[in-house]
């Protein structure tokens, strides 16, 4: 894939059989990373909310936050796909709000999609975004932004009618015009029959393999994430541990008097401590 990835090459690495690798991130210096990498898609994830500012859900991010940091990602990743995640209420309240924030994610950010947590109730929402000519990505099975109406996360499509009402779902946004899906935390057989059956790129995100793509977020897969990860994600480093200890040290020579040594300092252009010397004794 040349230059600046695009929807049809995504749609040319699902008709090949090519996995699509793509990571949540939200920060410049990462996704410089994960572009030189080799990844394909970045997803700037409302789990910002949680990554990278420390609440306990996705509600709290708001759009000028998620503008900001998609921006930054795209400066750091000029060629990945990039995909920006509208935030709670960004697109829940009127339709007409909800196209005119996903288009400031493109205009703005220079993101090429917009992921939407997805039901039967935003279909409308979902045609009116795409035919604005905005790609939309569906996020369906786990949507961590109706928390608060479920109380706690569980893995979705685990019996036959849940895989029934997930496959349907799945064929309603493409059919509102979706030009990805992406399904969270969902069986793996539901979400293999689900990718057979369409034709636009479908991600996973704790949906098995059978998925045209993976996604995880960053911070998982750096090792960065405090305590347990869910049981679909994978810590590839261990920078965590690692980053303590670089801070750790640092603290350590700075209290010590030992950082910054004199490799680390200026100095005055030579012969100019001595005048500056002179300066200092006629004053007083
Ligand atoms: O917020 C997030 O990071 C996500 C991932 C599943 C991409 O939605």
């Amino acid at each position: 894939m040349n230059g600046r990835i695009t929807i049809s090459d995504l749609l040319q690495a699902k008709r090949e059989g090519r996995p699509i690798a793509a990571v949540s991130c939200y920060d410049y210096t990462t996704a410089c990373q994960v572009g030189q990498a080799g990844v394909d898609m970045i997803i700037v994830g409302d789990s910002a909310a949680q990554l990278m500012f420390g609440f306990d859900s996705t509600l709290p991010v708001t759009m000028d936050i998620m503008v900001a940091l998609t921006a930054a990602v795209r400066r750091g990743a000029p060629h990945a796909y990039l995909v920006a995640d509208m935030p709670f209420l960004s697109y829940q309240v009127a339709v007409g709000d909800a196209v005119r924030n996903a288009g400031r994610f493109l205009v703005e950010a220079g993101a090429q999609m917009v992921k939407i947590e997805a039901t039967g109730a935003h279909l409308d929402t979902i045609r009116a975004v795409s035919d604005a000519g905005i790609a939309v990505m569906a996020h369906i099975g786990i949507r961590p932004q109706r928390i608060s109406t479920i109380g706690r996360f569980r893995a979705e499509a685990t019996t036959a009618e849940m895989a029934m009402q997930l496959i349907d779902l799945a064929g309603q946004m493409v059919g509102a015009g979706a030009s990805a899906l992406l399904i969270e935390g969902a069986a793996a057989e539901v979400s293999q029959i689900i990718t057979k059956r369409t034709e636009v790129p479908v991600i996973s995100c704790g949906a098995g393999p059978a998925c045209d793509g993976q996604v995880l977020v960053a911070p998982d897969i750096l090792g960065l994430t405090e305590g347990k990860l869910p049981k679909f994600s994978k810590a590839y480093g261990d920078l965590g541990p690692r980053s303590v200890e670089s801070f750790r040290l640092y603290a350590e020579e700075v209290k010590g008097r030992r950082f910054p040594d004199d490799d680390h300092s200026y100095h005055m252009k030579s012969g100019e401590v001595e005048r500056l010397t002179s300066l200092l004794d006629r004053q007083s």
